[in-house]
């Protein structure tokens, strides 16, 4: 069987380095691991219409930034097809014949939906796009035959009902769409960063991201005014390392070789760890060691934003070729869809009362 990735985001905003260990990173890993035939990235600025549907000059800036950002993170677009969701409007018929085989008490089961609807406070009126917005990430995922899609783990249960429409769909009308399986990433502390300020989340709304396109200098300065354990006040006072985000970033971003080039009185993680524990190391040592790490993993990314910021024209020109291969591919999905659910009237040649 060919295997295909299908992977996206919402352009609303820049992306983080939440983002970047929760999947940008295994997305190239993935990529280059010269393990599957087709590659799709998506900006799924229709997705992102279903909540910003007022806004959607913030919506249309953030195009060109995530790509810059994808672009800057090493997707290449001659390995990946980046495109953008509402240059597909295949989709769009897709999450239509999918409505149908998906009941609203099943979207409202949905955490991912529950959650965000509360966040959003769409309690009291709901809107339609939004609510069927897990459907529409269906067709999103089906319409390239997606056997892979890496993601953040809060798209675990977009992935759940994507494969009960397909299993749907199939028993429906027949064999047609592929079953996807969700890619997450091995380290356990990349599943979820936590914000600069020790909140679950990093979060734009919240003002607690470290953006992969910030400067070195705001680097330094977010990564020194982080949250770490608030008992561990002198130098001398044991510390706690789980849950304190210094210690979650270096488990997400330290390689072992960071230990030789920035801090050598150190054999590793582990008896960084154990000394914190001990007491008598400051968070202020800790916190310089988690610069130097970030800043070499973070410099390549910045550099290569800044080849594609001043070649613009050339990261539109990808986009627009990404999207129109996308919607080839789409096209031919959808017409197998068409002949499965038997409303495919002129091309079936079949003509009876
Ligand atoms: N829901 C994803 C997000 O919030 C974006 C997305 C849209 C997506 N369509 C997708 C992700 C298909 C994976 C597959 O960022």
């Amino acid at each position: 069987m060919k295997q295909v990735i299908l992977t996206g985001d919402r352009p609303t905003g820049r992306l983080h380095v939440g983002h970047y260990v929760g999947s940008l990173k295994e997305r190239v890993e993935l990529q280059n691991s010269g393990q599957y035939d087709e590659i799709y990235i998506m900006i799924a600025d229709a997705q992102a219409l279903t909540d910003n549907a007022e806004h959607p000059e913030k919506v249309r800036q953030n195009i060109v930034q995530v790509a810059l950002d994808y672009l800057a993170c090493g997707i290449d677009p001659n390995k990946s097809t980046i495109l953008i969701q509402s240059m597909i409007p295949e989709l769009t018929e897709l999450t239509f014949y999918y409505m149908n085989l998906v009941t609203v008490s099943r979207v409202q089961r949905n955490p991912t939906v529950k959650a965000e609807i509360q966040m959003r406070n769409f309690e009291a009126s709901i809107p339609v796009g939004f609510f069927c917005y897990p459907i529409s990430q269906a067709a999103d995922i089906t319409a390239f035959h997606a056997t892979a899609v890496p993601v953040g783990e809060d798209q675990m249960p977009m992935l759940e009902q994507c494969k009960e429409i397909v299993h749907k769909f199939n028993a429906t009308y027949g064999e047609t769409l592929t079953e996807p399986q969700i890619v997450l990433p091995q380290n356990q502390a990349c599943l979820r960063l936590p914000g600069i300020d020790g909140k679950a989340k990093m979060s734009k709304s919240l003002g607690n991201c470290i953006y992969l396109s910030d400067e070195a200098e705001d680097v330094r300065k977010k990564i020194m005014s982080m949250f770490t354990d608030p008992n561990h006040l002198r130098v001398e006072d044991p510390g706690k390392v789980e849950g304190n985000p210094v210690f979650i970033y270096l488990d997400a971003f330290c390689r072992p070789e960071y230990f030789a080039g920035f801090l050598p009185e150190y054999s590793g993680l582990d008896e960084l760890k154990a000394h914190y524990e001990r007491g008598g190391l400051g968070d202020v040592k800790v916190k310089k060691f988690l610069n130097n790490v970030m800043q070499a993993e973070l410099s390549p990314i910045r550099e290569r934003r800044k080849y594609w910021e001043a070649r613009l024209p050339e990261v539109y020109e990808i986009l627009k070729e990404g999207s129109a291969k996308a919607k080839k591919t789409a096209e031919k999905t959808l017409a197998e869809v068409r002949h499965a659910m038997q409303i495919d009237y002129f091309a079936d040649g079949r003509m009876e009362i």
